[in-house]
C-alpha cells in the first residue's frame, strides 16, 4: 500500500531518498560536474509564468494528443532509465505494468536490467496502453546492435529511439564520490556480458591510461556514431526512428533533412554535458527552427502538470519524464510509478482548466505570461 502523504512528486522523492542506499541514490538522482545543467533544467519550467484565462468554455476538454499517428489518452512518458532493479526487484516489468495502466507511452533503455521481451509482453496485453518504444544505444558492434533492433522489432517495440548524447558518460563525480558499483545480479541483461558497461562507464577519470594516450578518443570514441549511423539504421529497421538529446537549432534541422520521425528535445536530466542550456529554453527555438514539420519531444526536470503544459505551449507534442519514475518505483513498485503519472496527468488537468484551455491544441505559447502578449 502507498504512503498516505503523496501529493506531490516532491513527495514521493522524499521516500524514495529514505528508501535508497545513498551510492544508489547518488546513481539515480545525480548529474555531470556541477550539476548546473541538472538545476537550470528545474528552474526554467519555474521561471516561466502562466496567463490564467477564465470564462473560456472548458466543458468537454480532454487531454488526447496526437503522435506518429497515434492518440495518446495524456501527452506524459516514461523516459528510458538504465536498471531500474536498483530501486525495486521488480524493476522495469512493475514500471511497463504502470505505464500501461496509466495509457502512458514508455520507452525502455538499452541498459534495462530485465528482457525487453518480457517489459514488453507487461505492456502490449492492455488495451489502454501508450506506445512502446525501444531506446537504443548503437553498440560499436554494428552486427549486436542490428541483433537488438531485430530483437526490439520481433517484441512489439513500434520506435526506435536512438539516444545520441551519449557517446561517453559525463564527469558524473557525485557517484564516483559516492562508490557506486551495479551489484551483483543486476545488469544490463539485453546486452551481450561482455558490451554491458558499468553503470557510469568508468569510476573517475582516465583510469589509468597511459600519459600521451587518451583513454576516450582511443577507445570508445573510436566507435562513435555519427549522422551515417542514423541513416545506416533507418535502412536496417521498419520502425520508424526518433532521435534523443538533440539540444541545438541547426542539429534538429539536420535531423529533419535525416526525415526522423521525431526529435525529443533533452540533456540527459543533465548527466552528460553540464552548463548546457536548460531544455525549456532551447525548446521554443528548435521548434522555430524546425517550422512544425518535425513532431518534438522535450525532458528534463518536468515534475509538475503546470511544466507539462508549458512544454506543450512551447511547441513540444508530448514530454517525457525520467527521475520521478525512479521515485515512485523504489518505495511502491508499480503502484508508486503509477501514482506519479496519475498525479502529473491531474494536474496537467487542472492546469488546463485555469489557462482556459479546453484541449492541448489551445495551449499555444500565448497560454505563457512572459511569452504571450500578458
Ligand atoms: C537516464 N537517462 C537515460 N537516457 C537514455 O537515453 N538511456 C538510458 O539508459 C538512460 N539512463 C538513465 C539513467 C538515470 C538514472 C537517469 C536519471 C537518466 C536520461 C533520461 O532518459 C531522461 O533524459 C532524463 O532523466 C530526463 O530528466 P529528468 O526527468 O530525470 O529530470
Amino acid at each position: 500500500t502507498l504512503p498516505t502523504d503523496l501529493f506531490t512528486l516532491a513527495d514521493h522523492e522524499r521516500h524514495a531518498l529514505a528508501r535508497l542506499d545513498g551510492p544508489v541514490w547518488a546513481y539515480f538522482s545525480g548529474g555531470a560536474a556541477d550539476e548546473i545543467t541538472l538545476r537550470a533544467n528545474r528552474s526554467a519550467w519555474d521561471a516561466l509564468t502562466l496567463a490564467p484565462r477564465v470564462l473560456r468554455p472548458l466543458a468537454g476538454g480532454h487531454t488526447r494528443c496526437e503522435l506518429l499517428g497515434r492518440t495518446l489518452a495524456h501527452p506524459i512518458m516514461l523516459a528510458p532509465v538504465a536498471f531500474q532493479r536498483l530501486a525495486h526487484p521488480d524493476g522495469e516489468l512493475a514500471t511497463a505494468y504502470a505505464a500501461a495502466a496509466l495509457g502512458a507511452g514508455l520507452v525502455l533503455s538499452t541498459q534495462a536490467s530485465q528482457p525487453l521481451e518480457a517489459v514488453a509482453q507487461a505492456m502490449l496485453g492492455d488495451a489502454g496502453r501508450g506506445p512502446l518504444w525501444f531506446q537504443l544505444y548503437l553498440q560499436p558492434d554494428r552486427g549486436q546492435t542490428r541483433e537488438l533492433v531485430q530483437r526490439a522489432e520481433a517484441a512489439g517495440y513500434e520506435a526506435l529511439v536512438l539516444t545520441v548524447d551519449a557517446p561517453c558518460s559525463g564527469v558524473r563525480e557525485r557517484e564516483w564520490r559516492a562508490g557506486f558499483r551495479l551489484p551483483p545480479g543486476i545488469r544490463a541483461v539485453n546486452l551481450p556480458a561482455a558490451a554491458a558497461p558499468s553503470a557510469s562507464g568508468g569510476t573517475g577519470p582516465s583510469n589509468g591510461a597511459p600519459a600521451g594516450s587518451s583513454a576516450l578518443f582511443d577507445g570508445l570514441l573510436r566507435h562513435a556514431p555519427t549522422w551515417d549511423d542514423v541513416q545506416w539504421l533507418q535502412s536496417s529497421t521498419r520502425l520508424p526512428v526518433l532521435l534523443k538529446g538533440v539540444l541545438h537549432p541547426e542539429d534538429a534541422r539536420t535531423a529533419l533533412a535525416h526525415g526522423v520521425a521525431a526529435v525529443i528535445v533533452s540533456n540527459h536530466g543533465g548527466r552528460t554535458l553540464d552548463t548546457t542550456p536548460s531544455t525549456a529554453s532551447v525548446l521554443p527555438r528548435i521548434a522555430d527552427a524546425t517550422g512544425g514539420a518535425l513532431p518534438l519531444l522535450v525532458d528534463g526536470g518536468i515534475r509538475r502538470g503546470t511544466d507539462v503544459l508549458k512544454a506543450i505551449a512551447l511547441g513540444a507534442r508530448a514530454v517525457l519524464v525520467g527521475r520521478p519514475i525512479v521515485w515512485g518505483l523504489a518505495h511502491s513498485g508499480a503502484a508508486g510509478v503509477a501514482h506519479v503519472l496519475r498525479l502529473l496527468r491531474d494536474e496537467l488537468e487542472v492546469a488546463m482548466a485555469l489557462t482556459g484551455c479546453a484541449t492541448l491544441a489551445q495551449a499555444g505559447r500565448e497560454i505563457l505570461a512572459d511569452v504571450g502578449n500578458f
